[in-house]
C-alpha cells in the first residue's frame, strides 16, 4: 500500500524519521539563509521580536520540549526574556503578561486544539502571535499574524521525532536574527554550527548497533527507567523519557540532575536503569556527582556525554557541537534507543496505543 512506498526500506516511519535528520536541518539552513550568511525571515517577524519586551512560547508535548530549548536559546542569543507554558494550563491559570507580548505558537501539526484555544483568547485581547509549525496550510498558521515554517517534511510516526530537531534549529535562526535586529554580536557562526550539528547527527545516526546494544542492556525487561541531566541536558531528558513511554510503555521519568536526590532518588533500586546525559561542561562534575549518588543505591547506570566531556567507562561519546546546539544532537540517541526498547518488547512503534498524531479534541 502506499505507506509501505513512502517508508521505502525501512521498517518503520519513525526510523526513517530519525535518519531524515540531518538533511532536515541542512534544509533548513538553505531555507532561511542569506548568500552573506546571514539568517534571512520576514521583515515582520523580526520587527514582532524586537517590540516584544517578553515572549510566551505556547506548546504541548514534544513541541513543548522544544519550546523549553527555544526559550534558552532566545534568551541566551537574543538577550530576551522567555516564557514557556503548556497550552492546555496557560489558559485556565493565565500568568501576568508583560506590556508588550509575542506570543509564539510550537506546533508540528499546527491543529493542537489545546494551542488554539491559548491562539484565540490572545488574538482578542489583541497581541501579536506567531506559529512555528511543519504544515504552513494549517489551523495555527492561518490564524496566526505570522509563520515560520520548519521544512521537516511530512512526520507520519506519532512519536515525534524530526518535528522537534527542526523547531529547536528554527528556533535557533529566530534567535539569531533577532539578535541581529537588536545588534547583538554573536562570537559564533550559527550556520556554520548547525552544519556541525547536521554531520554530529549523521554520525550518530550510524551508531544503530550500539544504540541497540544500550536499549538491550538497559531497557529490555525493565518497569522503569529516569533519565537525568541538569542545565540544557535536563531538557533533552524530557523529550528521551516522553518518547520511551510513548512507544515502549516502560515508565519513564526525565529529572534534574541536583533533584532527584529531594524524593524520586527512593524509587532507585538495585538494576534500575538511569540514563545521564553530560554535554554541559559547567555541569560535568555535579552530573556525574548524581550518576554516583544512584549508582551507590543500585542504579545501572549509563553515561551519554560529549567529545571533551567525556570520562573513562562513558556508555556513549557525541560528537563536539557548540554548547547551545547540544539538545539537537543529544536527542538522537534517546531516539534511538527508546525505538529498538519498544522493537524489543514487540510494541507498534509507529502507532502505539492511546495515542494521536494531533489532538483536535480539548
Ligand atoms: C500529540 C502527539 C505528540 C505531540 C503533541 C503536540 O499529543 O502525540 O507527539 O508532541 O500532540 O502536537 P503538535 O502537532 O502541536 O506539535
Amino acid at each position: 500500500d502506499a505507506s509501505d512506498i513512502e517508508k521505502g526500506t525501512y521498517p518503520h516511519f519513525m526510523l526513517k524519521e530519525i535518519d531524515e535528520q540531518p538533511f532536515v536541518i541542512r534544509n533548513i539552513v538553505q531555507k532561511y539563509r542569506n548568500d552573506d550568511g546571514s539568517v534571512r525571515l520576514d521583515d515582520s517577524i523580526r520587527q514582532a521580536m524586537s517590540a516584544a519586551d517578553r515572549v510566551y512560547i505556547i506548546a504541548a508535548g514534544t513541541s513543548y520540549h522544544a519550546g523549553l530549548v527555544g526559550k534558552q536559546l532566545i534568551e541566551k542569543i537574543a538577550q530576551k526574556p522567555v516564557e514557556v507554558h503548556i497550552a492546555s494550563e496557560f489558559l485556565y491559570n493565565m500568568p501576568l503578561l508583560s506590556e508588550n507580548p509575542l506570543f509564539i505558537f510550537i506546533s508540528q501539526s499546527g491543529e493542537t486544539a489545546d494551542l488554539r484555544g491559548v491562539l484565540v483568547e490572545v488574538k482578542e485581547q489583541g497581541y501579536p502571535t506567531l506559529t512555528i509549525t511543519n504544515v504552513p496550510g494549517s489551523t495555527l498558521s492561518r490564524e496566526a499574524d505570522f509563520t515560520l515554517h520548519t521544512y521537516a517534511g511530512p512526520e507520519i510516526a506519532v512519536a515525534s521525532t524530526k518535528a522537534y530537531t527542526a523547531q529547536m534549529a528554527v528556533l535557533t535562526l529566530l534567535a539569531v536574527n533577532t539578535a541581529s535586529a537588536r545588534g547583538i554580536e554573536l562570537d559564533f557562526d550559527p550556520i556554520q554550527e548547525l552544519g556541525i550539528v547536521a554531520s554530529a547527527m549523521e554520525t550518530l545516526c550510524d551508531q544503530k548497533e550500539e544504540l541497540e546494544q544500550i536499549a538491550r542492556d538497559y531497557l529490555a525487561t525493565t518497569p522503569n527507567c529516569f533519565f537525568i541531566g541538569r542545565a540544557a541536558d535536563y531538557f533533552v531528558c524530557l523529550e528521551g523519557s516522553l518518547k520511551l513511554k510513548e512507544i515502549s510503555y516502560i515508565q519513564a521519568e526525565g529529572f534534574a540532575g541536583g533533584e532527584l536526590k529531594h524524593g524520586t532518588i527512593a524509587l532507585i533500586e538495585d538494576g534500575t536503569p538511569v540514563i545521564a546525559i553530560a554535554t554541559q561542561s559547567h555541569v560535568n562534575l555535579s552530573i556525574r556527582g548524581n550518576v554516583k549518588e544512584v549508582a551507590a543505591r543500585g542504579a545501572n547506570t549509563c553515561i551519554i556525554s560529549m567529545e571533551g566531556l567525556e570520562q573513562e567507562g562513558d556508555s556513549l561519546v557525541l560528537p563536539k557541537v557548540h554548547e547551545y546546539l547540544t539538545s539537537l544532537t543529544t536527542v538522537i540517541p534517546l531516539q534511538l534507543i527508546s525505538y529498538y526498547a519498544a522493537l524489543h518488547r514487540d510494541c507498534d512503534v509507529d502507532k502505539p496505543r492511546n495515542l494521536a498524531k494531533s489532538v483536535t479534541v480539548e
